[in-house]
């Protein structure tokens, strides 16, 4: 741990195509699957979710039940974004004018005062945020990260508007969905504004490119309803069929956002030209669709190729002069602003792991009761928490971040350092697995094998004991 970049094994090595990086990741993944069931799972989850399988699968979905069928006969045609209705606002805007401190009518203030001295800094706890704000993380956070970057006054967003617009967009979040509620989207919209203070791209981004990674951070999940795209498409939803199965969330979580916009006094982009609403929205569109976690593997692979060709200035500074260049950093950014939880305070990302477990095991009951295949991980019965979380680091989380740290060097070092911890911690809180009796240990052998190759061939065994694993610092990609 705190080795310095260049001393550590790559994953994935110098920068491949497309197809070998995805060929090699098949490799591993093809490999975990054979070493146990559990492994099989995390590889399968990995690859459904991370790896884009369009045009490769045949996914059978089952027939519309005649009840369903019959409901949608009657349904209008697709003339209206589903999902945006009309709301009330509780405290915050008063008179359509007045606005309270914060964006937020609250009698715990001075709390959310305190709370938000940190909005700066990477680990500030959004639950306590919520639990100040009557619930409404997403608009003070915003509100804070706003007022601190002066971005009401350069693009003349009027106070009220700007209230109005980020407590109907937060309301559009589902709060009975454990994960992807608006906590996770004022998480991702203040991970990204730190992200964008990073002193490698220091006076790199104009305010308009700023103003709209921030924006695409708060809307990038919204009306999420707590399935992944995958369920969608497999349960004829009408959400995959207005999108066409491509990119079916992210393409809504888009449209709301922009619907949201028309409401009234909810404009905030008013006052921009007409030729900065185009460039903000179109920056938009790109920096959400990327966060459709099956362009993970090629968006990975695109930032390993310019963090090989990289240019900085003499101030260490990146050089980033063109369009594409900078448009391909924010969405890389904010794709590392939405995986972020691994690399938080220990106690924060154990409260993230619990949502989503609880989202992914919700989506396995819904399954289960309609008689469909369950989802990898996604099983309550079956999955195993602890692995799923040192495979989605191993696999996906580090070479991103590994990768984004490459490109801002040294800046994420300390991110780098807790996100190895955390992964560390995860590994040693694998269950070890009870001594089975001598004739039952044959099929089941590998079960608690979670064996992780590394590219000397040496492996690492769950059945060690924690303080084994914890001095084994070979077996996999996060360790080295
Ligand atoms: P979403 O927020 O839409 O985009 C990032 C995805 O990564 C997220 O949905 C989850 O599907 C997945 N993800 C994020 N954090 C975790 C985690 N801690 N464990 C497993 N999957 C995660
Ligand atoms: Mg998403
Ligand atoms: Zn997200």
């Amino acid at each position: 741990m705190g080795l310095c970049y260049s001393e550590k094994r790559r994953k994935f090595g110098v920068t491949k195509g497309w197809a070998e990086f995805k060929r090699m990741l098949n490799r591993e993944l093809t490999h975990l699957s054979e070493m146990s069931r559990s492994g099989n799972q995390v590889s399968e989850f990995i690859s459904n979710t991370f790896l884009d399988k369009h045009n490769e699968l045949e996914i059978p979905s089952p027939p519309p039940k005649s009840r369903e069928r019959k409901r949608r006969q009657q349904q209008p045609l697709m003339t209206q974004i589903s999902g945006t209705r009309k709301v009330t606002h509780g405290p915050g805007v008063s008179g359509g004018c007045s606005v309270a401190r914060f964006g937020v009518k609250t009698d715990l203030e001075d709390l959310l005062a305190k709370d938000l001295e940190n909005v700066n800094k990477w680990g500030l706890n959004i639950s306590r945020i919520a639990d100040h704000s009557h619930q409404r993380p997403l608009t003070c956070v915003m509100y804070a990260i706003f007022q601190e970057r002066d971005l009401m006054k350069t693009f003349k967003i009027p106070m009220d508007t700007f209230v109005t617009y980020m407590m109907t967009l937060e309301d559009h979040y589902h709060s009975d969905v454990a994960y992807h509620n608006s906590l996770h989207a004022a998480d991702v919209a203040q991970s990204t504004h730190i992200l964008l203070s990073t002193p490698a791209l220091e006076a790199v981004f104009t305010d308009l490119e700023i103003l709209a990674a921030i924006f695409a951070a708060a809307v990038h999940d919204v009306d999420h309803p707590g399935v992944s795209n995958q369920f969608l498409i497999n349960t004829n939803s009408e959400l995959a069929l207005m999108y066409n199965d491509e990119s079916v969330l992210e393409n809504h979580h888009l449209a709301v956002g922009f619907k949201l916009l028309q409401g009234e006094n909810c404009d905030i982009f008013q006052n921009l030209t007409k030729k900065q609403r185009q460039t903000l929205r179109r920056m938009v569109i790109e920096m959400v669709l990327a966060t459709d976690m099956s362009k993970h593997m090629s968006l990975l692979a695109d930032l390993k190729t310019m963090v090989e060709t990289k240019k900085v200035t003499s101030s260490g500074v990146l050089l980033l002069d063109n369009y594409t260049d900078r448009i391909q950093v924010l969405r890389a950014m904010v794709h590392c602003a939405d995986l972020s939880n691994p690399t938080k305070p220990l106690e924060l990302y154990r409260e993230w792991t619990d949502r989503i477990m609880d989202e992914f095991f919700h989506q396995g009951d819904r399954e289960r009761e309609r008689g469909m295949e369950i989802s990898p991980m996604c099983d309550k019965h079956t999955a195993s928490v602890e692995k799923s979380q040192v495979g989605f680091i191993d696999y996906i989380v580090h070479p991103l971040w590994e990768t984004w740290a490459d490109l801002v060097h040294p800046d994420a070092q300390d991110i780098l350092d807790t996100l190895e911890e955390n992964r560390n911690w995860y590994h040693r809180m694998i269950p070890r697995s009870p001594s089975p009796p001598f004739y039952e240990s044959g099929g089941d052998k590998f079960q608690f094998e979670m064996t992780l190759e590394g590219e000397d061939g040496e492996t690492a065994h769950a059945r060690q004991s924690p303080d084994e694993e914890c001095r084994d610092q070979t077996s996999s990609p996060a360790e080295t």
